[in-house]
């Protein structure tokens, strides 16, 4: 399972990237809204840091629009993913640009239904949002598991991409159950390495050393 970072900010990106464990990157203009430079500077600047794959998400309502900004994003570097919604105008959209070789992720699914649909579009990932599942009282597990279920049964090429990914436990069980993809924020990551025994195992071997006299 790779690992991406689910964020728009180069600072978070580059600290990942040095601990050797980014795979690539999600943006959404949630995450774009919070970062101070203009979109297509943080797009630019991630798609040069990041070697893996990159999703930038159109904001456009209409399958024209999705495809025009497509064709903007996708030639922004050959690691742009284009991201396009769940709806009947992100799926024209998908399919349209998967005509010209172009890469989507379709975002913002929230059931099986959806995720065969978004296969059979041609999509590259589907992103099933776990989190927001489960902020609803629904069990964004399980809809991972169910996609994972079906898309076994075929040779269908599209990866699955497990998002809105809140703590270590969705990351370990999304592994668990074979999905291709997490991306996951920063915040996430930290708590995967952190643990407090590590902390103090580490201090109490420094301490003892340093006791010793030695250097
Ligand atoms: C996925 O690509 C989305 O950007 C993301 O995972 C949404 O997560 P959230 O529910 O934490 O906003």
């Amino acid at each position: 399972m790779k690992l991406f970072l689910d964020t728009a900010s180069i600072e978070e990106i580059r600290t990942a990237n040095r601990w050797g464990v980014l795979g690539g990157v999600t943006t959404n203009p949630s995450l774009l809204a919070r970062e101070h430079a203009a979109p297509e500077t943080v797009w630019k600047e991630i798609l040069t840091e990041v070697h893996g794959d990159v999703s930038l998400e159109v904001t456009a309502l209409d399958a024209d629009g999705m495809v025009e900004q497509g064709h903007t994003l996708a030639q922004m570097g050959p690691n742009a993913v284009v991201k396009v919604p769940m709806t009947p105008e992100g799926l024209e959209a998908a399919s349209r640009l998967r005509a010209e070789s172009i890469r989507t992720n379709i975002t913002l699914v929230f059931s099986a239904a959806q995720a065969i649909l978004a296969a059979k579009a041609g999509a590259s990932f589907i992103s099933p949002f776990l989190g927001r599942l489960d902020d609803i009282g629904e069990n964004g597990l399980l809809l991972l598991q169910d996609i994972i279920e079906v898309y076994r049964n075929y040779d269908w090429k599209t990866e699955v991409l497990a998002a809105s990914m809140r703590h270590p436990i969705h990351v370990i069980e999304a592994a668990r159950m074979g999905a291709d993809i997490a991306t996951i924020p920063f915040k996430v990551i930290d708590q995967m390495f952190n643990h407090p025994l590590t902390d103090k195992g580490q201090a109490t071997f420094l301490a003892d050393w340093h006791k010793s006299g030695r250097k």
